[in-house]
C-alpha cells in the first residue's frame, strides 16, 4: 500500500527540535547525515539551516519513509533505504565524513499509527511490527513459533517486565498459540497481567519487547555507535536521541567510554547530561520520554 493513501496519519512531529537544533547549531553550507530520517521533521530544520542538499544524505529502512522523503531527492539529496548499521558501513567505506549527524531512534508516529504494520495495541492489526517490509521474520512468526524461554528471555529483557511477570505472558502466548493480531495479543496480555496499570496499557512493555526482537534494534545501536567518529569531520557534531532506557544506556555508556578514553577519545560531550523531554512538550506525547545526547568530534 502506498504511503499516498494515509495523508491524515502521516503527520510526524519531531521530538525536541529545539534543543536538537541548538545543540547540533546547523550553518550554512554544511552537510547531513540523517540516519533515521523518518517523515523528513528534523531534516527539513536542519537543510533549512545548512542548504547544502546535494552532499547530505538521508536515511531509513522504512520504504513509507523512503517515500515520503523523495521530495529532498528531488533537491539532490541521497536517499539510502536500509538499516543505519549497513549505511554507516557504507559511508565510511566511501569516505564520507559530515559536519552534521542525528540519530532519532524507535518508531515514527505515522508507523504506529497505520494499524497494518503491526506496531499498535490500540489499532488491531496482523502482528507484524517489521521496520523495513523486505524482512522476512514479522512478530507473528516470533509469537507463534519461539519456545517458551525464549519468549520469557524476550520479554523480560527486552520489555523489561519482571521475570515472574514475563514467565505468565509467555506461558499464555504458548497456549493460546497461534494468534495473528495485535488486539488478541493485547487482550492476552491484558488478561494475564498482575501488574497496575492505569497511565498505560498492559501490553506496551510487551510490544515494545517483540518489536525490538524482531527488528534486532539494540544490537544495530551497539554495532553503529563505534561507526559514528569515522563519519564526522573534525568538529563535526552528532545528536542520538532515545526513547526507552535500554536505547539510552548503550548511547550513554558509548559516549561515557568515549570521554573517559583521555587524549585517546574522538568524541567530547556537548551534553553533560541527557536532555529530557518530559513535559517538553505537551502536545506531542512521544517527546515525553525522549532524551538527547550530543558529541562534538575532535
Ligand atoms: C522516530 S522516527 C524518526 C523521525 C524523524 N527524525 C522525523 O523528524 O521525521 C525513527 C525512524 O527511524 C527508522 N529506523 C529505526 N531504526 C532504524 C535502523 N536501525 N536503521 C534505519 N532506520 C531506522 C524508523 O523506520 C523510523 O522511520
Amino acid at each position: 500500500m502506498s504511503i499516498k493513501e494515509h495523508p491524515p496519519q502521516d503527520l510526524h512531529v519531531p521530538v525536541l527540535l529545539d534543543s536538537t537544533l541548538q545543540l547540533l547549531s546547523p550553518k550554512q553550507g554544511e552537510n547531513y547525515l540523517d540516519l533515521t530520517a523518518g517523515y523528513g521533521g528534523h531534516a527539513t530544520e536542519i537543510l533549512a539551516k545548512t542548504e547544502n542538499y546535494t552532499e547530505s544524505v538521508l536515511v531509513d529502512r522504512d520504504d513509507y519513509a523512503i517515500e515520503r522523503l523523495e521530495s529532498f531527492s528531488d533537491r539532490g539529496t541521497r536517499l539510502l533505504h536500509t538499516d543505519f548499521l549497513t549505511a554507516a558501513k557504507q559511508l565510511k567505506e566511501e569516505g564520507s565524513k559530515f559536519d552534521i549527524v542525528l540519530i532519532d531512534l524507535g518508531v515514527s508516529s505515522p508507523q504506529l499509527d497505520q494499524s497494518e504494520r503491526g506496531f499498535s495495541f490500540t489499532n488491531s492489526g496482523p502482528l507484524d511490527m517489521r521496520m523495513d517490509r523486505r524482512q522476512n521474520s514479522t512478530a507473528e512468526m516470533l509469537v507463534n513459533t519461539a519456545s517458551f524461554d525464549e519468549l520469557t528471555r524476550i520479554i523480560n529483557q527486552y520489555g523489561e517486565e519482571p521475570i515472574g511477570q514475563a514467565r505468565t505472558i509467555a506461558s499464555a502466548i504458548v497456549s493460546n498459540r497461534p494468534l495473528s493480531t495485535t488486539k488478541e495479543l493485547a487482550d492476552l496480555v491484558k488478561q494475564n497481567h498482575r501488574g497496575k496499570w492505569k497511565k498505560t496499557h498492559p501490553a506496551t512493555r510487551t510490544f515494545q519487547a517483540l518489536r525490538i526482537a524482531v527488528n534486532d534494534e539494540l544490537k544495530l545501536i551497539e554495532d553503529m555507535l563505534p561507526i559514528l567518529p569515522d563519519l564526522l569531520k573534525a568538529g563535526g557534531r552528532v545528536g542520538i536521541i532515545s526513547f526507552h532506557s535500554l536505547e539510552d544506556k548503550l548511547v550513554k555508556k558509548y559516549f561515557k567510554d568515549q570521554f573517559e578514553s583521555g587524549y585517546e577519545a574522538d568524541l567530547l560531550p556537548i551534553t553533560k547530561k541527557a536532555i529530557s523531554g518530559s513535559d517538553y512538550d505537551v502536545h506531542n506525547p512521544r517527546s515525553r520520554s525522549a532524551r538527547l545526547r550530543a558529541a562534538v568530534k575532535k
